[in-house]
């Protein structure tokens, strides 16, 4: 039996959503026909403290790049993630928090939120953090980290979230580009029934940092783990929150005013600094969480993101608490302590929304029918994914094992960059396509150039451009405008580049193909090839490194690296843990190198210039379509490289 193409909205849900197919379509035209009007109304979603009167300033021209929302307007963000719902929802669930080991959770309500932020935000205060500062946090998933955020919202400062699986060296380099003083953290985290130190990893990041001088350090002890606290600089999270009182009024905060910075990579050079500003960020986050998934007060929400990444920041924390949902926190993996585990959560919390990852979905997927097994789920009603493509086979199974073949799902493309989701069904609205990310949401103009920036009409395929402006879109690249304008800018005059390759049908659905630039998507991670490669030539043995992603069945693409090692230095198995262990020192674990191949030279132009396209062909073995390598300042070396690459297998 051939699977269906086509999964028109279910039954259960016709008139029961926010919006129709016709509703989508109407207010889809009006916010292209009238966007200042649109966005006027629909940014009135948030409590402003004094109200804008200009909704919109954006030039996408590189010599004049700017983007500005509601700018004369002011506001605070965490203002309207806790206050405004005290008065009738403040014993609402804010966090459902789900720990590592089963059994353990934990429910905080907007009051208690809203309390422990405000006396936090005092805490910073003492600190002699203020606004505008940049913060660092670097923690595991733990209420306190939403607290952290919060409270830095609440007093203007910016904050730094860094991944906690990040190693010591990337941590400070974040802090030194983002001249953070303070950073918070835990002794440690709970992940896989395993500890993960993380304030030893602050130690050795501070003693690193070259730009900036770390002054504070508060840490949650959070786990039995004992913890050196350093006297004059290290603080104990409890302590400060104990001295400190509950009244803390939120700061005025002008619209533009930055939110926080969120470091992600592109193709070239050290990640950058993302920098989202409040009152825009605020409108888009809590309008696409309310629509993409048609979320109704009292529901359990459960983004299984991290915080460290734009998804936590925009679906866990602020478009949620913006809007007085639910949010469930999970501290854990989705297999400990084995598959069940996000099925088991999803009946004893009866969560209503459950969005995750597509290399999530196929790790469970390589168990069959084990991880739903037993299961009875049906509190779930809607199913979302984001992150990287899904492709159809993990489409279905996600559907079948946890939507019981009844519940619509999501798949939301996006990046840290656009804050928020801008290709996406509607769950009421849109008739799905396994692996095909729909049409765009309110506002948004996405469109298909061919490389010399062409507008492609009707089904076409290309690089896919922004041509206009939305509320969340990402506003500079911390301290450096110019590579903003660079980066995003400058491929495609006066549009928007967002790095990826997309296909448009007959009916206007939108089919991400992947990364056209030198950005590996790793189990819905970015890494950045230039980064890894930066990393291993820093390596005393290593003379020359190209890197390049490859299929990979659960991760999406996996690491492959090529290595041409220093004359006189030897390959062994030894040198090729060396290696993999370097780079999980200087970046992460999640940077590990599936492949590591050495390469006795690299395919490169008489011009120098290394040939990936090559090398990304040998890595997925199609020999077969290497195209033209005359080119090469030397073909010889190409024959060389795919007998060490069949070697290999
Ligand atoms: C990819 C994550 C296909 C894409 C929110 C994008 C996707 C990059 C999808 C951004 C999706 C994200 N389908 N690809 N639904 N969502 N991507 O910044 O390549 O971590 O450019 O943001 O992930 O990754 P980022």
């Amino acid at each position: 039996m051939t699977e269906p193409t086509l999964y028109p909205v279910p039954g259960p849900y016709a008139g029961k959503t926010l919006l129709d197919e016709q509703g989508y379509l109407e207010m889809y035209r009006r916010s292209l026909e009238d966007s200042e009007g649109f966005w006027r109304e629909q940014a009135q979603r948030l409590d402003w403290i004094r109200p804008f009167t200009q909704v919109k300033d954006v030039s996408f021209a590189r010599d004049d790049l700017h983007i500005r929302w509601f700018a004369d307007g002011t506001l605070n963000v965490a203002a309207n993630c806790l206050d405004r719902h005290l008065a009738e929802h403040g014993d609402d669930t804010a966090i459902l928090w789900v720990g590592d080991e089963p059994g353990t959770s934990r429910e905080i309500s907007y009051r208690e939120l809203h309390s422990e932020v405000c006396r936090f935000a005092n805490g910073l205060k003492s600190l002699g953090v203020q606004r505008g500062d940049v913060v660092t946090i670097y923690m595991p998933m733990i209420p306190q980290a939403a607290v952290a955020m919060l409270a830095c919202a609440r007093i203007g400062a910016v904050h730094s979230v860094v991944f906690a699986g990040f190693s010591p060296e990337a941590l400070a380099g974040r802090m030194d580009d983002g001249q953070s003083r303070v950073v918070i953290t835990a002794n440690a985290g709970r992940r896989g029934g395993r500890s993960v130190v993380l304030k030893e990893n602050v130690d050795r990041a501070i003693a690193l940092c070259k730009e900036t001088t770390v002054e504070t350090a508060v840490v949650v002890n959070y786990t039995d783990d004992a913890v050196n606290m350093q006297p004059g600089r290290d603080v104990d999270y409890g302590e400060l929150l104990a001295a400190q009182d509950e009244d803390c009024p939120p700061e005025e905060m002008g619209a533009e005013d930055p939110l926080f910075i969120l470091y992600t990579s592109g193709s070239t050079g050290k990640p950058k600094g993302v920098l989202h500003s409040g009152g825009g960020y605020l409108t888009y986050t809590s309008l696409t969480h309310e629509y993409v998934f048609d979320y109704r007060r009292g529901e359990r929400f459960w983004c299984a993101a991290d915080i460290g990444w734009i998804t936590g920041h925009s679906y866990i924390i602020y478009g949620p608490l913006a809007n007085g949902a639910t949010t469930v926190m999970y501290e854990g993996v989705p297999n400990y302590p084995d598959v069940t585990r996000v099925a088991r959560i999803v009946d004893e919390h009866q969560i209503d929304v459950l969005y995750i990852a597509p290399t999530a979905i196929r790790a469970l997927m390589a168990e069959g029918d084990r991880p739903t097994e037993g299961a009875d789920l049906s509190s779930l009603r809607l199913l979302g994914t984001v992150g990287e493509p899904i492709n159809p086979e993990a489409w279905r199974w996600y559907h079948r094992n946890f939507g019981r073949g009844q519940c619509p799902i999501v798949d939301t493309w996006w990046q840290t960059e656009t804050g928020g989701a801008l290709l996406t069904p509607l769950p009421g609205a849109t008739a799905l396509k396994p692996g095909s990310a729909t049409r765009p949401f309110f506002g948004i103009r996405p469109a298909l150039v061919d490389n010399d920036g062409n507008i492609l009409e009707g089904a076409a395929e290309g690089n896919l451009v922004l041509l206009d402006s939305w509320p969340g879109q990402m506003r500079t690249v911390f301290g450096d405008h110019q590579r903003f304008a660079d980066t995003y800018f400058s491929t495609f005059r006066d549009m928007y580049f967002t790095g990826d390759g997309a296909r448009r049908d007959a009916d206007g659905y939108y089919w991400i193909t992947g990364r056209v630039d030198d950005v590996l998507n790793v189990s819905g991670h970015r890494m950045g090839t230039a980064e890894l490669e930066s990393a291993l030539v820093a390596h005393p043995a290593v003379a020359e490194a190209a890197v390049v992603g490859f299929p990979h069945d659960i991760k999406g693409q996996g690491i492959y690296v090529y290595v041409t090692l220093n004359s006189g230095v030897e390959p062994s198995e030894e040198m090729h843990r060396t290696l993999r262990d370097w780079l999980r020192s200087e970046i992460g674990p999640i940077a590990t190198p599936d492949v590591i191949q050495w390469a006795p030279g690299l395919p490169k132009t008489r011009s120098g210039k290394i040939m990936r396209r090559i090398l990304r062909k040998i890595a997925a073995d199609e020999y077969d379509q290497l195209g033209d390598i005359s080119t090469l300042a030397d073909p010889s070396v190409v024959e060389q490289l795919i007998d060490n690459h069949t070697r290999l297998a």
